[in-house]
């Protein structure tokens, strides 16, 4: 039988509870469900090797996405965040999409750029063909330095020059494309670039001076298609008013910041439970939403011809399963196990399956009750569990301050004592 990632009231369980049915949706071990229920999983040695200056660690919570559909596979989505609502709005967006079978999504395939500038040329447009004229010599020296990604496929893939006009003159700028395979590539790439810099200064006359990838991962690109049933969202006219809610973030950028801050609050956690490297993720995503001069929205939302919601979602996705903190943080690797995956193309797919859907449930809020509200109920339950609730009183403390419309520590005390008594 098909395993389900659709839970009705998983949010209503003890975390032991929860991770007891995750363990047995992933088949994970006795002592992957240790590491996950253990705070101390990184152990201080391995947080000494990963960055400098070390005094401790920072948890923050790890939860998983539900409701999933991709590509016709249930998935269970870990997400580690620290914003509430975050994982309820994905996981409530990813059932909403269920009934037309979920998201499709499909990935450019793992192509980086490494950038190499050259400074000083005379003639630049001179320079660029005689670059480009040795494309076969780049690719050699290119694949010398990393003879494990050609001997599985990867490698150099193609070369660009562009001139970039700057207030220091004509700079010639030659990209290397590289297929980085399962790893985001970083180190494969700069590595590259710093190998073929002396050739291209031999060939062009002109001096090299940055070697380093670029973010804006036009050729990683992953992207997600997903169709809701008007039904679902309440009726067309719900259709309509998210389509009016897209209207402003495509055409205001101040209005597209945040609409995209919205779908980075699915992206990131995921990329964080995975060991990637977010600050990559979120750069190559807000250049790619200004990449025709005018910074907007990074999904577009359509009405088709049954009246029904189609969203889609485009976006540079460099994440890798190999290299970096995917390998050596204990829990990456769990989530590894939980996405169910084996290639990093699948993650950057599920990854913008879950933008879209974390989208999806931010335009249909804002579209019709305003997200204070739900945004108040998990923020009741926060304040509840501040004030001391036990897990059975907590619901009962929350529809208290509700209906007295006075959500603070203090009331929920007081609520508190009378229900002690
Ligand atoms: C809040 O973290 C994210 C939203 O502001 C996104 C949006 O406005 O689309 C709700």
């Amino acid at each position: 039988m098909s395993k389900s990632s659709s839970y009705s009231g998983f949010y209503k369980l003890s975390v032991e509870e929860r991770l007891q049915k995750v363990g047995e949706f992933a088949d994970l071990t006795q002592e992957e469900l240790n590491l996950i229920a253990d705070s101390n999983h990184l152990p201080i040695e391995t947080a000494d090797h990963m960055i400098e200056n070390v005094i401790g660690r920072f948890s923050l919570p790890l939860s998983v996405g539900v409701n999933f559909v991709i590509n016709g596979k249930d998935v269970l989505v870990p997400m580690v965040t620290e914003e509430a609502s975050v994982v309820a709005a994905a996981s409530n967006a990813a059932k909403m999409a269920r009934s037309l079978g979920g998201f499709k999504t499909s990935y450019t395939g793992s192509i980086m750029i490494a950038q190499v500038q050259l400074v000083g040329i005379k003639d630049p447009n001179g320079a660029r063909l005689a670059i480009l004229s040795q494309k076969e010599k780049i690719k050699e020296i290119c694949n010398e330095k990393d003879p494990y990604l050609v001997n599985h496929g990867g490698g150099f893939s193609d070369l660009e020059v562009r001139l970039v006009e700057t207030d220091k003159g004509t700079m010639v700028v030659t990209h290397l494309k590289v297929d980085t395979l399962d790893a985001m590539g970083a180190n494969a790439v700069n590595t590259m670039a710093e190998a073929v810099a002396p050739f291209l200064e031999e060939i062009t006359g002109g001096q090299v001076f940055l070697r380093i990838l670029s973010n804006l991962a036009v050729h990683r690109l992953a992207r997600a298609h997903v169709e809701v049933d008007k039904e679902v969202l309440g009726g067309e006219e719900t259709v309509d008013k998210i389509l009016l809610a897209y209207a402003f973030a495509k055409n205001d950028p101040f209005r597209a910041a945040t609409h995209n801050k919205g779908i980075m609050n699915g992206v990131i956690p995921v990329v964080l439970a995975t060991g990637n490297d977010t600050r990559a993720i979120e750069s190559g995503a807000h250049a790619y939403a200004a990449r025709n001069g005018q910074y907007t929205s990074l999904t577009t939302w359509e009405k088709n011809e049954k009246g029904n919601l189609v969203g889609t979602i485009e976006l540079p996705m460099a994440v890798g399963l190999v290299g970096g903190a995917t390998k050596i943080h204990p829990i990456a690797k769990v989530a590894i196990k939980i996405l169910d995956i084996t290639k990093a193309s699948e993650l950057a797919q599920i990854i913008a399956a879950v933008g879209l859907a974390q989208n999806l449930a931010a335009v249909k809020t804002l579209a019709t009750e305003g997200i204070q509200r739900g945004h108040m109920s998990l923020h009741a339950r926060n304040v509840a569990t501040v004030a001391g609730a036990t897990l059975e009183q907590l619901d009962e403390v929350v529809k208290q301050m509700r209906e007295a419309k006075l959500i603070n520590v203090e009331y929920a005390k007081e609520i508190l004592s009378k229900l002690n008594k």
